[in-house]
């Protein structure tokens, strides 16, 4: 279902940057909807259909993109796009695409630059003008920006104007002023254009009108409304994990359905120590419908004996949910809906898009992958347009724990993947006590000025904790003993690894640095506490090429 909000259309050509200019729309207001080329003509004509009187569709942006407009396959602009009447901003690749296809030219290796650079805003443009850093002497604006492009436009399409230059590439902006066609060879949605947000705020305030009425508040209380009407008396059923997204959707479905609701919650016993009660208390006697909580462990440890295979161990732990699931969904027998925790990232693929059916798949990795065919469920994602950080504003609103909202991600699997090779019950307790006892230092401990001025962290993390400032962190348990001294006596015990990573989207990951003395902490508490252990290491490789789990 689309949001009934006018909003901006970015379609993205493979950029890195592309859920960025989403985001910067967004923050300003702006709802904004991406789109994969593939998926673009289907996206255009769901808009149409669904906005007829309404005129959602405010303006469009292009993205950047890895390609060269002069390769062989690289995706063109739609013709049909310059049809629709109405502003479009080609960023980069996005320029130089609606260059070539309005009848300018681009030229391969033409002028490189990668990095910082300065560009000269001229001809008083209705996007650039006024806006920007400093002047020069003869009082031309000046623009700090962000470039990273290989190829350049070297003549402009009959009826633009260049708008922009850098030393390096004359033709930096350009502009159809009476068709509303803008172009930009910088980035305005990378932080290090200073002026970038101002940029992207004039596309869409100025150019395309469009209302900067989107915030979490509303986006709430629409969403409530809007559940409300389509489940009408029906029960829906939602698979909690206790992680951030089905959280919030609980919620959610709480403020709309209340007593429609039924949550289950399968205990693995592959969760963190306390975790099912933690939930438990967040959610049950708390909600207006159904928390039920399915005690699985034993299952599961049965079903993993014998299995040392990390991908083997995920594909029983994936089926054995499912199955648990789906019985107990057959015990409700009036359940019409299922829903589901999926967010923005999830769907957006840069070939495909929201709209070209990838909507209807469900997370690979996601717990309940595979039930709505089975149990004949309608699905339900009433978070599907937002970005995490978005989902946790979205939990806030909502009155959610802050405790639940700020939680490092959990993988499905649990801490099967997380013991090396053969998943016992011994093993798992001993995880989990160590795990315990990172998590709880890392939550007690302040970053303190000493952590930035030594380089550990970034300034922005004093005062917060080690738990806030990092991404994800954990103990993995390595089936290896080692000798050791406990009192007087020898011990030859196990090893325990730990795990602690900076990470904006965890594709890519730093192995978190943290002050000596704590880790020293973390490690002594663990070895004196945790029986049969008797020794911690400490994991530093960074993702690529190590990955953030060990299995
Ligand atoms: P990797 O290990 O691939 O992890 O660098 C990236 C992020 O994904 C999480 N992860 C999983 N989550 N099922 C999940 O639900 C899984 O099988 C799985 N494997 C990894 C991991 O915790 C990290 O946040």
């Amino acid at each position: 279902m689309m949001e009934k909000i006018p909003f901006i259309l970015i379609i993205d050509y493979g950029s890195q940057l592309t859920q960025l200019i989403a985001r910067r729309i967004r923050e300003q207001g702006f709802f904004s909807r991406v789109t994969g080329i593939m998926g673009l003509k289907k996206e255009l004509y769901e808009i149409r259909k669904q906005s007829e009187q309404e005129n959602l569709l405010m303006g469009i942006i292009l993205s950047g993109g890895p390609d060269s407009v002069e390769g062989q396959n690289s995706p063109a602009v739609d013709k049909f796009l310059f049809d629709l009447r109405v502003p479009i901003l080609g960023i980069c690749y996005g320029m130089q695409a609606i260059a070539k296809g309005l009848g300018g030219a681009v030229e391969l290796g033409r002028s490189r630059e990668f990095g910082k650079s300065v560009v000269r805003a001229h001809g008083k443009s209705k996007l650039l003008d006024n806006i920007q850093d400093f002047t020069n002497d003869a009082g031309h604006g000046l623009l700090d920006v962000w470039m990273s492009h290989g190829d350049s436009v070297t003549k402009v399409p009959p009826g633009f104007k260049i708008i922009a230059s850098s030393s390096d590439c004359e033709i930096a902006g350009i502009a159809d002023e009476n068709n509303h066609f803008y172009g930009l060879q910088f980035h305005p949605e990378a932080s290090h254009t200073k002026q970038g947000k101002k940029i992207l705020e004039r596309f869409c305030k100025t150019i395309c009108n469009c209302p900067s009425e989107w915030t979490m508040k509303k986006f709430s209380e629409n969403k409530i409304l809007e559940i409300k009407k389509i489940v009408g008396q029906d029960k829906v059923l939602l698979g909690l994990s206790g992680g951030v997204d089905s959280s919030v959707v609980a919620k959610l479905l709480d403020e709309a359905i209340g007593k429609q609701l039924i949550c289950i919650f399968v205990d693995t016993g592959l969760l963190r120590r306390n975790e099912a009660a933690a939930v438990m208390e967040i959610f049950e006697n708390r909600v207006g419908g159904v928390v039920k909580k399915i005690n699985a462990g034993k299952i599961f440890f049965e079903k993993l004996k014998g299995v040392f295979d990390p991908e083997e161990k995920r594909k029983i732990i994936g089926g054995l949910f499912i199955e648990i699931f789906e019985r107990e969904a057959k015990k409700f027998s009036d359940v019409v809906w299922l829903a589901q925790g999926t967010i923005y990232p999830d769907i957006i693929e840069s070939a495909g898009g929201e709209n070209d059916g990838s909507t209807k798949k469900i997370k690979s990795h996601h717990n309940v992958g595979g039930l709505p065919d089975r149990l004949a469920l309608k699905l339900l994602e009433p978070i599907k347009v937002l970005f995490k950080d978005e989902v946790r504003q979205l939990g806030l609103e909502l009155g959610l724990e802050r405790n639940i909202i700020f939680r490092h991600p959990f993988p499905g699997p649990g801490l099967a993947i997380r013991v090396l090779g053969e998943v016992t019950f011994e093993k798992v307790s001993i995880l989990q006590s160590a795990d315990e006892i990172l998590l709880n230092l890392l939550k007690k401990t302040t970053v303190v000025e000493r952590d930035v001025l030594e380089g550990l962290t970034v300034e922005e993390n004093i005062g917060k904790k080690w738990y806030d400032a990092t991404a994800q962190a954990f103990s993995v348990f390595l089936p290896l003993k080692t000798v050791g001294v406990k009192g007087d006596d020898r011990s030859y015990d196990w090893i325990i690894g730990i795990r602690i990573v900076n990470s904006t989207d965890f594709m890519t990951a730093n192995a978190s640095r943290l002050p000596y003395e704590l880790l020293e902490q973390i490690s002594s508490e663990i070895i004196n506490k945790v029986q049969n252990v008797s020794r911690v290491v400490l994991d530093i490789s960074n993702k690529p090429p190590a990955t953030i789990e060990w299995e």
